[in-house]
């Protein structure tokens, strides 16, 4: 059946990307719809992705706190229990919280949401199916936000229950005694962090000699000690081969070195959390003329336009770091160019966070990126340990790490591993939005007692040389 309305943009998928274009369209005064056949908004990010896992490594941390941290304190705990059906029952309210949320924006906005499956035409008209009804929408712009999904591995069959991917690890109903966490990525260590917290004895392996490959090489090996000490254990340069489950449940893993040296593990619950990948299927792109890469992300120009006139994409569906505010900001970004504003990405300062305890914030270059591109750089490294109010949170681990422009002393990365890093990098992001120097960090009246001395004194340290080292 074809549809009466014609709009301005049809947005496919409501995850961080779609639904802040769809906002931010619809403010521009266009007539938008969004495509997207789950019936709750967010999508990935906001069901089974960030928010959720927040919520569980935010309840995770303080059981391990009233565990392990709160004696320092002088606060007794006694008969501690954790209940695991409340913390998922507190996880699914926060979701139900913010969907909602994002759903009375709609509404605000005077978004169509339109539930189903979209499916592009050459036309550049949307079909959208939902059960046996087919619809076929049409407008100006169609933007593509379909975002990703997680890649699996061929014979590690994933059954939502003894080998589990990143949502599943979101809705277990019992900790399990032994994980394996397929993957020293992202997810692996934040939902691997969750459970060990909790009491699951858990291993990491992971195929580099290193744990999130993107990160500076310096801060990944710290962050992995301080893991480490926690109780998770590591297994670099180790290949899974093949995961078989059991009739008892548990989980054989067969996994290789680098030597090519065959093991058997074994676990109660595998998570297997080895990356993403775009989600196009479906989507009628061949058919349509969208160009996609190798890795079948969407090709798109500077102003985020495919090889088919009048269709854009964003979000993990072009190339990038997976991150949802990368996709926000492209959302915004896009909504104005079609606003015939400028909307604009600056790449280089996109940040990144692992949201584990101490958390790992960046933003700009890492020290290996600067010697591959044969920069002139100085870097410093200042440790919380001599922070005062790190002191006095009794969260002493990590240091703040800066890269400058030797020349220049244009700040050119900034690497925070610790407590609240992930609040910390704001001010880089800014420093590296604006191009500012370490020295105008450096100058710049931080509030005492804060963490975030910590940046000025690592700034100090670039240039004129830190006060309290
Ligand atoms: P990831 O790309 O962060 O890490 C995957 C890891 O698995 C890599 O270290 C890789 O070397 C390793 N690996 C790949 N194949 C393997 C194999 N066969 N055996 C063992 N190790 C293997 O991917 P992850 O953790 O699945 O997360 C996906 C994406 O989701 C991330 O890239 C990130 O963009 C996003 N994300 C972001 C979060 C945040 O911003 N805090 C949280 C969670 C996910």
């Amino acid at each position: 059946m074809a549809s009466e309305i014609s709009y301005d943009l049809i947005v496919i998928g409501a995850g961080p990307g779609g639904y802040v274009a769809a906002i931010r369209a619809a403010q521009l005064g266009m007539k938008v719809a969004c495509v997207e056949k789950d019936r709750t908004l967010g999508v990935t990010c906001l069901n089974v992705g960030c928010i959720p896992s927040k919520a569980l490594l935010e309840s995770s941390e303080l059981y391990a706190q009233a565990k392990d941290k709160l004696k320092d304190h002088g606060v007794q705990v006694q008969g501690l229990a954790l209940d695991l059906k409340k913390c998922m029952e507190r996880k699914d309210q926060v979701v139900a919280q913010l969907t909602g949320g994002v759903a009375s924006l709609f509404k605000k906005n005077k978004i169509d949401h339109i539930l189903g499956s979209g499916q592009l035409n050459a036309d550049h008209s949307v079909t959208v199916r939902q059960n046996k009804e087919e619809t076929i929408l049409k407008a100006k712009h169609v933007l593509i936000a379909t975002g990703s999904s997680p890649i699996n591995i061929p014979d590690v069959t994933v059954d939502g229950k003894s080998i589990i991917d990143s949502t599943g690890a979101l809705a277990l109903s019992k900790v399990p005694q032994k994980m394996i966490v397929i993957g020293g990525g992202y997810i692996g260590l934040e939902l691997g962090s969750v459970y060990q917290r909790w009491g699951s004895q858990v291993t990491v392996l992971e195929a580099l000699d290193r744990i999130v490959p993107a990160m500076d090489l310096e801060v990944g090996k710290a962050f992995q000690r301080v893991l480490q000490k926690q109780g998770i254990e590591f297994q670099l340069s180790t290949k899974v081969k093949k995961a078989t489950v059991k009739k008892d449940g548990t989980v054989e893993v067969a996994v290789e070195d680098a030597s090519g040296k065959a093991a058997t593990l074994s676990a109660d619950v595998v998570l297997v959390a080895i990356g993403r990948k775009a989600n196009t299927e479906g989507l009628g792109l061949d058919k349509a003329g969208v160009k996609t890469d190798e890795r079948g992300r969407i090709q798109v120009n500077e102003k985020f336009e495919t090889s088919l006139k009048g269709v854009y994409a964003i979000g993990d569906v072009i190339a990038g770091p997976m991150l949802a505010h990368k996709a926000m900001e492209e959302g915004v970004a896009i909504a104005e160019n079609l606003a015939g504003q400028a909307g604009h990405v600056n790449y280089d300062a996109i940040p990144s966070v692992v949201y584990t305890w101490p958390e790992v914030a960046s933003v700009g270059i890492t020290e290996e990126q600067a010697k591959e591109r044969k920069l002139e750089y100085k870097a410093f490294k200042f440790p919380f340990m001599a922070v005062g109010k790190a002191i006095a949170m009794g969260e002493k681990e990590g240091f703040v790490k800066l890269i400058a422009d030797k020349k220049t002393d244009r700040l050119l990365g900034a690497h925070i591993l610790g407590a609240r890093a992930s609040d910390m990098i704001a001010e880089l992001v800014l420093a590296l939005e604006f191009k500012a120097s370490a020295e105008d960090i450096a100058r710049t009246c931080h509030s005492h007692p804060t963490l975030s001395e910590g940046v000025k004194e690592a700034a100090l340290g670039l240039g004129s040389g830190t006060i309290h080292l």
